[in-house]
């Protein structure tokens, strides 16, 4: 038995649960609740495999993207509320800094953008919820984003991209298939746990093996051998 699932932690994470879900269930921009259960159980999976705390990883995982800048608009919002609701349910000022700052530290904010710092069960939660952008799922998420936000699945013509600062990544108005090139394919040189990175090769291969047929089809190159 987990000697870290006492009741306490169980009531808290229970509580986070039920927030995650009123407060993302509806999106069908890649940011539903099932995006938050897949990342929670892959990041509990990363944590025993790299002897990360669980209770803050499953807790970071859960609260990771309430208030997300593409629901909120805001890049402190998260971070807020996961302070806020850290602090209601009684953690420590220390557990609910460290929580906070993996919230606030987690998100993608471009290719040419080096990725934050972060703690192991940070890195546990980050490489978690990059693996559920990667693989079949990822570009499903990927198609998902790009329909809500009415995106060309792909444009021969435009300027691919690949941006420096967050400011010019969060306002890119690009295809899907650039956000390929700008995020998903180099998710697996991004991952910073070993457990992360050995899940990262098979769901690249995936993306790669995908982004090859479609552009076989697009010149009319497939199923010809
Ligand atoms: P993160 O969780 O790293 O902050 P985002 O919030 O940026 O990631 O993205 C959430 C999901 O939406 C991911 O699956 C991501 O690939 C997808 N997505 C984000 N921006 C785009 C885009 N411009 N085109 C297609 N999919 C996107
Ligand atoms: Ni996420």
């Amino acid at each position: 038995i987990d000697t870290q699932d006492s009741p306490r932690t169980v009531k808290v994470l229970e509580a986070a649960e039920a927030y995650a879900r009123a407060e993302l269930g509806g999106d069908s921009g890649g940011h539903d609740w099932w995006h938050v259960h897949r990342v929670r159980n892959l990041a509990v999976e990363l944590a025993r495999e790299e002897d990360a705390d669980r209770f803050l990883t499953e807790l970071a995982a859960l609260l990771h993207d309430i208030g997300d800048f593409k629901l909120s608009g805001s890049l402190t919002a998260g971070e807020e509320a996961a302070r806020r609701f850290c602090t209601e349910q009684g953690l420590s000022a220390e557990d609910t800094d460290h929580v906070a700052g993996i919230v606030a530290d987690l998100s993608y904010k471009g290719a040419g953008v080096p990725d934050a710092p972060l703690s192991l069960e940070g890195r546990c939660v980050r490489d978690a919820d990059r693996l559920d952008a990667m693989g079949a799922i990822g570009i499903g998420r990927a198609f998902a984003y790009g329909g809500l936000h009415r995106r060309a699945m792909w444009d021969p013509e435009e300027a691919p991209r690949l941006h420096a600062t967050e400011t010019e990544y969060r306002s890119a108005k690009g295809s899907t298939i650039a956000h390929f090139h700008e995020k998903l394919l180099l998710l697996k040189g991004r991952m910073s746990t070993d457990a992360g990175a050995r899940r990262a090769e098979h769901r690249h291969g995936v993306l790669v093996a995908f982004v090859n047929e479609f552009m076989a089809e697009w010149d009319g190159e497939d199923g010809r051998g």
